[in-house]
């Protein structure tokens, strides 16, 4: 099929390049020339693990085309997907400017046949106001369907070919079988819905996820109170098969550009239905609360944390991405050095994007054992691979004390007693002190 896919953002560029390798033609447009004529060089504009190599691979093929015209994508296209952002406003709605401007820009050049497909998470009714767009402004009848993406930063090209299934949401038993065929070589689990129901599966999954893990980070609070161990209270809540282990990973709250822009959006459009949305509510309390927890830890153990120097290890809001979108470790920069500390940040990928968000407020490390270098305390922020598998008892030896603040649970009690000295405060789990230092 030929297909045409708007917005080379993480669903736009997975799904362009992942419709190409199963074999479709696909041309990637965006109306951002730069990042164009990068990816025809085959440069992506973000660190996504694999995705490099799939575009190189696609483009010397003929399977895949950028473009920053609409006419060349989408004139003669079987199918149109739009994958454009959809940021969130001031107060927490969903802005669709971009999404509006991407269907009057393709709208011109839409064949009879084409299908029209949203993949941009958007509130409900918003494929069909813009498919009222479409057919009032141009006069063109438009066959429309929501399709939502779950992909994941950091697996986006293996959770794009190998999906836990399908969402199609349309009205039309033609176009929805369309576009089950486009899927049909990924071997997935197709669900038809209604557009409604589409739109909707996408911010209750997403809601769903972030709540489960609010509960798992409220439970790991509970339990360091009550002592007990949130990773076995997690083990033994996730071999429930009903409640699945997934997402049961307590830890400094959830981040990034879906959940906190999602369930905030979900949350408004509770509100205007006028359904009672506490429950969600709590959720993004809890996330708030959790973000900052650490900075809480080192408040109790230091009392003030004036002149105190703090290494940070991670600043993207997960690991194998350098992006920094609501991640956790921007508000607690930002509260340490408040609280009159200095901070030393280390990141493998996110340090360029770190900058633009934090600047020269904290430093920026090269390498961990640089950021170890006379630190008070050493906070555990993102678990890269790189952190989690550093040799952290030599490498306290580096330190000013080795004080560690692990929002991850990167360590097991094993790794801990292995060092000569630590005192190690991690999540909803027991302190461990070995040898502690005296002060
Ligand atoms: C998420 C959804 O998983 C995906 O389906 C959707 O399309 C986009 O949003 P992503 O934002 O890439 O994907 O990351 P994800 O791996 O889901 O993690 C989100 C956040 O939750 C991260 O900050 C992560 O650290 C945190 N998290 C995740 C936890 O704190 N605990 C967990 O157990 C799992």
């Amino acid at each position: 099929m030929k297909i045409a896919v708007i917005g080379t953002g993480y669903v736009g560029l997975s799904t362009g390049v992942c419709l190409a390798e199963i074999g479709h033609t696909v041309t990637c447009i965006d109306i951002d020339q730069k990042k164009i004529q990068h990816l025809q060089k085959g440069i992506p504009p973000f660190y996504e693990p694999g995705i490099g190599e799939m575009i190189m691979n696609n483009v010397n093929k003929t399977k895949l085309f950028f473009s920053s015209s609409h006419r060349d994508g989408v004139a003669g296209a079987d199918i149109v997907i739009i994958a454009v952002g959809t940021p969130q406003r001031e107060d927490g709605s969903c802005n669709l400017t971009f999404l509006e401007q991407a269907a009057i820009d393709s709208a011109p050049y839409l064949e009879k046949e084409s299908i029209f497909v949203i993949k941009s998470t958007v509130p409900i009714g918003t494929n069909e106001t813009i498919q009222k767009l479409i057919e009032s402004r141009f006069q063109k009848k438009v066959q429309i369907v929501s399709n939502p993406e779950f992909l994941r930063q950091g697996s986006a090209i293996f959770d794009t070919m190998h999906p836990d299934r399908i969402v199609i949401g349309s009205e039309n038993k033609d176009a929805s079988e369309k576009i089950a065929e486009m899927y049909r070589p990924l071997n997935a689990p197709i669900l038809i819905t209604s557009i409604r129901s589409a739109e909707m599966i996408k911010y209750a999954s997403n809601a769903f996820l972030a709540t489960k893990i609010s509960y798992i980070n409220y439970i790991a609070n509970l339990c360091e109170q009550v002592g007990a161990d949130v990773e076995d209270v997690a083990q033994g809540m996730g071999t429930d098969k009903r409640i699945s282990p997934a997402f049961l990973q307590a830890g400094i709250g959830y981040g990034g550009s879906c959940f906190p822009k999602d369930v905030k959006a979900l949350l408004a459009i509770s509100k205007e239905n006028g359904i009672n949305p506490g429950l969600l509510q709590e959720t993004v309390a809890m996330n708030e609360h959790q973000q900052t927890i650490l900075v809480s830890k080192a408040l109790q153990r230091f009392q003030t944390l004036k002149e105190k120097r703090f290494a940070l290890l991670g600043l993207s809001f997960k690991p194998e991405t350098d992006d920094m979108r609501e991640a956790p470790s921007i508000p607690m920069a930002k509260q340490l050095v408040e609280l009159g500390a200095e901070v030393i940040a280390y990141d493998p990928k996110a340090v360029h994007n770190a900058k633009k968000i934090l600047g020269s407020t904290i430093k920026y490390a090269d390498s961990i054992d640089e950021a170890f270098l006379h630190a008070d305390a050493i906070f555990i922020v993102t678990e890269w691979g790189e952190i989690t598998n550093m040799d952290i008892g030599n490498l306290l030896k580096t330190a000013k004390s080795p004080i560690v603040f692990d929002g991850r649970n990167c360590f097991d009690e094993k790794k801990i007693k292995a060092c000569d000295s630590i005192e190690y405060y991690s999540i909803g789990k027991p302190v461990l002190f070995i040898n502690p230092p005296k002060n």
